[in-house]
């Protein structure tokens, strides 16, 4: 044991001590003097039963025994909640990430959610989750720390944006819900994280220097409205769909961290949106006690170390004995407490974890110090390996999450090459191994590596790959499959240098894998892929008449190479997880047709994007760093609609290799004379006033494939509000449907959208609520948020 928390010890010195650096802060920045008071759980939405097995748990428990529960401890899992054998209870285990099972042995690496939401399909989405879920449960982990609906992507350049999904709120909000429902299904609770407004990760937390000052962290300070329709909107899914826990963030909303801010925890998250489970810490996350556990922190992590000491187990936290103490002198009720354990037991019963569930894998603890170094001593204990056919679901995803951008002359699919050409440092497998080591922190870690495949970001969203399929092995092997040759160059700098001495002859066609690293920790600098990209792709270019561009990356990139005659197609395959080669050599060959559609708007200059990170170079005062945001809802397509600006390529688009007809758009009313807004009567459900989610609209169209392959599409509804009786700032159209659709050649499908009231609503910072603006609001269906192919107006109130 001595041993083991060495190991954590060394693990959370070197790997998330400088995340943090975080003590106490004496200062209270709240603006509010009167916060909101304490929500309490009602086990509403189906957890009834739950509720009553949590409150008879609870009748057993001692003083603590109940902080205990509240309270990271040390154990084999990123965070432990310790057992009380006394009850039979076997403590909880949570784990990393969005996209695979950390630190762990024979687990999977599956598409990034900026890969799922590229795919637009919801199903595929749910067996994503639903695959990663059950790896969490067979490792015995009872927790898995995703989904993500933050950061949505208000920087293009922010470094998690990957981990979540898409800059569209409604898009996130699908694929928080199917995600959620998917870890659900497997078994496991889902963590959808992180709430709310941590959009950059320079100053995520706050930084104490020597001298002892303490550099607050960045404060984002997010006007009301925006909050409800941009930022809040994925996480009111997750809830609506039940999701078992919330993360606070790391970052300060309006100056009061997230962690204790009462507004957004008692206030709008388990009131308003009637969140009935627990909020969890971010790890180092808390910055007090009775503060935070009266906001409506239910949770702290990593708990035994989460003040200033940072050697694990020496008990030290804002909750534990402080909590204890708290209770016992008043401060925080003891209603409160039993309202923290009632949100983390509620979980746990409902997903049956009570019975069955599988220990946790012995060979973790032999991981983690492989991981970072160490030695336990003893002889290494094998992994579990949870990985069954997932490699198949991986390999689907990674393909359809890949988007085609451009495609001259159907250069693609390719027809039979004989002599292809391999070119870029993102093509080979990895010269330093299968796993991106970390030199220390996430901040300080090495970025990025220079030979080797990129098929899933850094930081703790990150995994450890038992197999991984680059994509120069995987055209090896179909080159050999239809006997043809591969030539490569795998040196950038011989690239950017225009040394193509080792290449004869020119190959048929040239393939360039580029790829731009991006990691939990800080946020990406440059907006063009990596490792000299640009040099590369115009000297292949130059080189190769026929040249296909391939990147890997973990965000918005622009190309300034797009238009370059040679560059006859384009393929943006994000991070599509370990089975990344097989994936690509699908799409190139036409075994898959692309149908992925971009999340994000593709800009031609890097000046038409930016709202930068907000970065100070020099800061003397310790509340400096403060993020405005003034744009409001105008991030990604939004801003360019409004500022009519041009894209590269727009939000929603993506080629196929066969092509789709739009006809018969009708849309019409389900309801008449509908109420402007929700009856405040009606009892709040998991996700806010159930009358927000009632079907207030129905829209149809008919999608055919008027080409000659099979393949499958996107149909895309957006929505404009009427502009002149809506406040200033509303978009000039939003994206509230999408329906994946299937099809062979000459097929033509039916394809409904459901539009609920929540959808037609702006959010009404003077009365509180959702109202549906009155006036004529217009309707259209199309393949991207550009190209529109049928338009239509209802009048849901009239003025
Ligand atoms: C609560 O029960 C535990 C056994 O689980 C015991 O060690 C502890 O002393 C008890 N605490 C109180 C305050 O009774
Ligand atoms: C943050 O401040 C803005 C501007 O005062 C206000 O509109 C918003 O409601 C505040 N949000 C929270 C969660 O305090
Ligand atoms: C209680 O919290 C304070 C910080 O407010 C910390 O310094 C102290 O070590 C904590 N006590 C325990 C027993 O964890
Ligand atoms: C109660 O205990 C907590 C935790 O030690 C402490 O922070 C707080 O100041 C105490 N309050 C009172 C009224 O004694
Ligand atoms: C591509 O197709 C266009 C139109 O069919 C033709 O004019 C052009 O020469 C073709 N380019 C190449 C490189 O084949
Ligand atoms: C922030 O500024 C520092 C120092 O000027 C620089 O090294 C860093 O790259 C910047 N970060 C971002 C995300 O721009
Ligand atoms: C880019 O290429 C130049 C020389 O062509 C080289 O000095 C530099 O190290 C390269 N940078 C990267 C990131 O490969």
């Amino acid at each position: 044991m001595v041993l083991l928390s060495n190991v954590i010890a060394f693990f959370i010195r070197n790997h998330l001590l400088t995340v943090v650096e975080g003590r106490a802060s004496s200062q209270s920045h709240s603006i509010n003097n009167n916060p909101p008071a304490i929500s309490y759980s009602t086990g509403t939405g189906g957890w009834e039963h739950a509720l009553v097995k949590a409150n008879a748990f609870i009748a057993r428990l001692n003083l603590t025994e109940k902080v205990s529960m509240v309270t990271g401890d040390n154990g084999p899992c990123i965070g432990n909640i310790a057992p009380i054998e006394r009850l039979g209870f076997s403590g909880i285990c949570m784990s990393d990430g969005p996209t695979a099972f950390n630190r762990a042995d024979l687990v999977s690496i599956f598409p990034a959610g900026l890969t799922a939401a590229a795919s637009w399909d919801r199903d595929l989405i749910y067996q994503r989750a639903l695959a990663l879920g059950s790896e969490f449960r067979a490792k015995g982990s009872h927790v898995g720390l995703g989904p993500v609906g933050g950061p949505l992507g208000r920087h293009p350049l922010g470094g998690r944006n990957w981990e979540g999904f898409s800059a569209d709120p409604y898009l996130t909000g699908v694929a928080m819900a199917s995600s959620v429902r998917g870890f659900h299904d497997a078994g496991v609770q889902s963590c959808s994280k992180h709430f709310i407004g941590n959009e950059q990760e320079t100053q995520r937390s706050n930084t104490v220097f020597a001298d002892g000052t303490n550099i607050e962290a960045v404060s984002s300070n997010i006007d009301d409205r925006t909050l409800h329709e941009l930022y809040l909107w994925p996480f009111a899914d997750a809830v609506k769909a039940g999701t078992t826990s919330i993360m606070c963030s790391y970052n300060r909303v309006n100056q009061t961290y997230a962690c204790e801010n009462s507004e957004l925890l008692n206030g709008i998250l388990k009131k308003e949106l009637g969140f009935q489970g627990y909020v969890v810490s971010d790890w180092f996350a808390t910055h007090s006690g009775v503060k935070s556990a009266n906001a409506g922190l239910d949770m702290t992590m990593p708990g035994t170390i989460d003040v200033e000491s940072l050697s694990a187990g020496t008990g030290l936290s804002y909750f534990g004995a402080n909590l204890t103490t708290a209770v016992n002198n008043g401060s925080v009720p003891m209603t409160r407490l039993d309202d923290m354990v009632r949100r983390i037991m509620m979980p746990y019963y409902f997903l049956g974890q009570d019975k069955n569930f599988p220990t946790t894998d012995p060979s973790a603890m032999h991981v983690l110090a492989a991981q970072y170094g160490a030695s336990l001593g003893v002889p290494e204990i094998p992994a579990r390996d949870v990985r069954k056919d997932h490699a198949k679901i991986i390999r689907k995803l990674g393909a359809a999450g890949t988007v085609l951008l451009k495609n001259l002359n159907s250069t693609l699919p390719l027809k039979s090459p004989k002599n292809i050409g391999v070119f870029g440092n993102d093509a080979p497998d990895p010269t330093d191994g299968l796993t991106i080591i970390s030199d220390g922190s996430f901040e300080s870690e090495t970025y990025g590596y220079d030979i080797g495949t990129l098929d899933v970001g850094g930081g703790s969203g990150t995994g450890r790959h038992s197999s991984l399929i680059s994509p120069l092995s995987a055209i090896k092997s179909k080159a050999q499959e239809i006997g043809a040759r591969v030539q490569y160059i795998t040196s950038n700098s011989r690239l950017a240098s225009n040394d193509f001495r080792s290449i004869f002859p020119t190959p048929d066609v040239c393939i360039v894998f580029l790829k731009t690293f991006a990691s939990e920790g800080r946020d990406r600098t440059s907006f063009e892929n990596d490792w000299n990209s640009t040099a590369v792709v115009n000297n292949v270019a130059r080189k190769c008449p026929n040249t296909i561009v391939v990147t890997h990356s973990g965000g918005v990139n622009t190309m300034p190479w797009a238009k370059n005659p040679n560059v006859k197609a384009i393929l943006a395959a994000h991070y599509p997880g370990q089975e990344s080669g097989n994936s690509i050599v699908d799409i190139l060959w036409g075994d898959v047709n692309p149908s992925g559609k971009l999340p994000y708007t593709i800009s031609e200059h890097e000046s038409d994007y930016d709202i930068p990170v907000t970065n100070l170079s020099s800061v003397t005062a310790v509340d400096e760093w403060q993020a405005d945001f003034t744009e409001g809802l105008m991030i990604d397509y939004r801003h360019f609609d409004s500022k009519n600006i041009t894209p590269l390529y727009e939000f929603g688009y993506g080629l196929s290799y066969t092509t789709f007809s739009l006809s018969s758009f009708s849309v019409s009313k389900l309801v008449k004379n509908p109420p402007a807004i929700p009856d405040a009567s009606k009892a709040i459900l998991p996700g806010g006033n159930p009358d927000l989610y009632s079907p207030l609209l129905t829209a149809s169209t008919k999608v055919s494939n008027t080409g000659s392959l099979a393949g499958s599409t996107v149909v895309q509804l957006y929505i404009s509000l009427p502009q002149d009786s809506v406040p200033a700032g509303t978009p000039l159209r939003v994206l509230r449907g999408f329906e994946k659709v299937a099809l062979k050649p000459g097929e033509s499908k039916d394809v409904k959208f459901t539009l609920t009231r929540r959808d037609v609503s702006y959010w009404d910072v003077i009365a509180q609520t959702w109202r549906i603006p009155r006036g004529e609001i217009k309707v259209s269906v199309g393949f991207s948020s550009r190209d529109l192919k049928g338009e239509g107006s209802v009048t849901v109130l009239s003025k």
